[in-house]
């Protein structure tokens, strides 16, 4: 197969079927080598942040994405809304968690491009454990979007949190 760019949440397919322990998320924060989302907000976004390598999805090869407050990264325009859809949707984006976050009080948003070898190597295994067609998948960049602590609407640091 191709090598391609994996934009991952590679651990969130690997583990979809149960809980995953922060202690298994990819590294993440500041003192990974992070950003964190430029200002706290609700339905607001960081980008366009420019990509290292480009990604290929669907009929688009994309040079930058949008890391979205509300659970999704995007890639033709940053998206405000709050509210999920189903399949199929009109915007180009990947939606591990579409609901609505709000990170004016409590939670943050980490993000990062790496190509730390042993990260790609991790992501590269679990492509192929998952992907039976995809066994020689090779992964040249790991695009590592966290959302951490964050609450919902108008929640603050007493409302319940969740990460992805
Ligand atoms: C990002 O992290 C820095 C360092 O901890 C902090 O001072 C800043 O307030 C954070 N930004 C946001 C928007 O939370
Ligand atoms: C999606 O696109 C269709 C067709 O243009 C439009 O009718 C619909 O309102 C759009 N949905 C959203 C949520 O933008
Ligand atoms: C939580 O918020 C309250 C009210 O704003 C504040 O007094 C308290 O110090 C905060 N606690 C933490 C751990 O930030």
């Amino acid at each position: 197969m191709a090598r391609t760019l994996l934009l991952a949440f590679a651990l969130f397919f690997n583990h979809a079927y149960a809980m995953i322990q922060l202690k298994d998320f990819y590294p993440y924060g500041l003192k990974n080598g992070d950003r964190n989302q430029t200002r706290r907000n609700d339905d607001q976004f960081d980008g366009p942040l420019k990509l290292k390598v480009p990604y290929p999805f669907f009929s688009g090869v994309y040079q930058s994405l949008y890391v979205n407050t509300n659970g999704a990264v995007s890639f033709k325009k940053g998206i405000r809304q709050y509210t999920p859809e189903a399949f199929p949707l009109n915007d180009t984006m990947l939606t591990p968690f579409w609901a609505d976050v709000d990170t004016r009080n409590w939670g943050q948003i980490y993000f990062r491009e790496t190509q730390d070898p042993a990260l790609l190597l991790r992501a590269s295994k679990e492509i192929q454990d998952i992907f039976l067609t995809h066994m020689d998948f090779t992964a040249r960049s790991l695009y590592i979007t966290t959302w951490y602590d964050v609450t919902y609407y108008g929640g603050n640091n007493a409302t319940s949190v969740y990460d992805f």
